[in-house]
């Protein structure tokens, strides 16, 4: 599907019913081949995402000197060198925010230059925070005015102490990466604690890493590391579960289970919400997989959705899955309050006027605030009968599938094949489960 692709979304005639398996989660398939390409030996990795961001990663690591070899779709063998090498060309991140902020960081503290690039919604996300602490530790970076491209002349690094001003996985990472090159310990701090799949992954491959908590907030540290080439396995993206789950708990008469879905517990906000949401589910059969937890969910339609108000240390928890608990929200009896969560005009899209134009479009009552929304929700069918914009976004167009299903009316979904980003299984996904 090409992203340019328009589709309709509409109520469906009977209840959403089956077992999915989730796609693999893209924050630690990105992580999987950026630390595989230091592992300096052979790696399995299994269950990779398919989405193209993930992808855009993978080029990058060949282009840097990494042999792949694809063993079937989702199941990949990296062969990392003993030394990154300088790629011919530019290194493509697509729309990938997670690939340009990481990868600033690899990049910064090896011995040639290269550039890295993005498309027009990448070209406007701000740099600046990853650019300013690696500028601390001495990198050597030109950017346009803070944003890609990123012309990065790769030179031996000073470690830093280094106070997060936001609570942000693709800062840490970046900091922690430039940090296991350079020589002396590296300390990152969080105010309220980002994901912590880097940490999870680097800990698993034996780097030198401590992580903990103080007074002072949450704290990363990292020594110049060699990690241990060990095979890999993802676990299933929570942040693509929300979007059946939110079906699942809205769509009358369903009920699904989703299997293999990742429970890290720095991103099961969702879960938290649909605690105080009232949202009727189960955790099922818990294990670890290469350090992470992961577990099957089975979410119930939900008459009785209450309100609620989710601010504060949630927020980094569940900073992905906001535009569809925004919809899960409107569904709601009563008043939403969404609060802290500016850092969400900063994504793929300005999520939250993009959102709110959006959700109003198909008829919810959303108001639009500078760091969140309020959403005045009720049991009510949705208006529908409209189109609405997805901006390069891949969970705005999710979001409004998902709407769509709740409305009276059809929602024409404008360049839907976004989805690519992240999900491209989801309308296969869907068609399982709608009978
Ligand atoms: C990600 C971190 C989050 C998240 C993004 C993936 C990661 O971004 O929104 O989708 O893999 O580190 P921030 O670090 O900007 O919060």
């Amino acid at each position: 599907m090409s992203n340019l692709t328009n589709i309709i979304s509409k109520k469906p005639n009977k209840g959403l019913k089956g077992v999915i398996t989730i796609p693999p989660d893209k924050s630690i398939s990105h992580r999987s081949l950026i630390f595989g390409a230091l592992s300096r030996g052979k790696i399995k990795i299994t269950n990779f995402s398919q989405g193209a961001d993930c992808h855009a990663t993978l080029k990058i690591i060949k282009q840097l000197g990494c042999e792949v070899n694809f063993l079937n779709e989702r199941t990949l063998e990296l062969i990392a060198p003993k030394k990154l090498s300088a790629p011919a060309n530019a290194l493509d991140c697509g729309n990938s925010g997670t690939s340009m902020r990481l990868l600033s960081g690899l990049l910064a503290a090896q011995d040639f230059k290269c550039t890295l690039i993005g498309d027009e919604s990448l070209s406007k996300r701000p740099m600046k925070r990853v650019i300013e602490p690696l500028n601390l530790m001495g990198a050597k970076i030109k950017s346009n005015n803070y944003k890609a491209p990123l012309e990065i002349d790769g030179t031996s690094l000073t470690p830093i102490e280094y106070f997060s001003p936001i609570a942000s996985a693709q800062v840490k990472s970046c900091i922690l990466l430039a940090g296991m090159n350079t020589h002396g310990a590296t300390t990152v701090w969080e105010n309220s604690l980002s994901r912590n799949h880097s940490e999870k992954m680097l800990k698993y491959l034996e780097a030198q890493i401590q992580t903990g908590h103080s007074d002072k907030g949450f704290y990363t540290n990292i020594q110049k590391s060699e990690l241990t080439p060990k095979d890999i396995e993802i676990a299933g993206d929570i942040s693509s579960a929300a979007f059946f789950m939110v079906m699942a708990a809205t769509v009358p008469n369903s009920e699904i289970i989703i299997k293999n879905v990742g429970l890290n517990n720095t991103r099961t906000g969702i879960i938290d919400v649909f605690d105080k949401m009232n949202v009727d589910y189960k955790i099922l059969d818990k294990k670890i997989i290469s350090n992470e937890e992961v577990g099957d969910i089975k979410v119930s339609y939900t008459p009785d959705i209450k309100a609620c108000e989710i601010s504060g240390d949630i927020i980094p928890r569940l900073i992905d899955e906001l535009p569809i608990i925004a919809v899960l929200a409107a569904r709601a009896k009563g008043k939403t309050v969404i609060k802290d969560a500016q850092d969400l005009r900063n994504k793929e899209s300005d999520r939250i006027s993009a959102l709110a134009q959006g959700l109003k479009k198909i008829g919810v009552n959303i108001e639009e605030k500078p760091d969140g929304f309020i959403i005045f929700g009720d049991n009510k069918e949705f208006e529908g009968n409209c189109e609405v914009e997805t901006y390069f976004d891949h969970r705005l167009a999710m979001s409004f599938f998902c709407a769509g299903l709740l409305s009276k009316n059809p929602v024409n979904i404008k360049d839907f094949g976004w989805v690519n980003t992240s999900f491209p299984e989801f309308l296969d996904l869907f068609n399982k489960i709608s009978q």
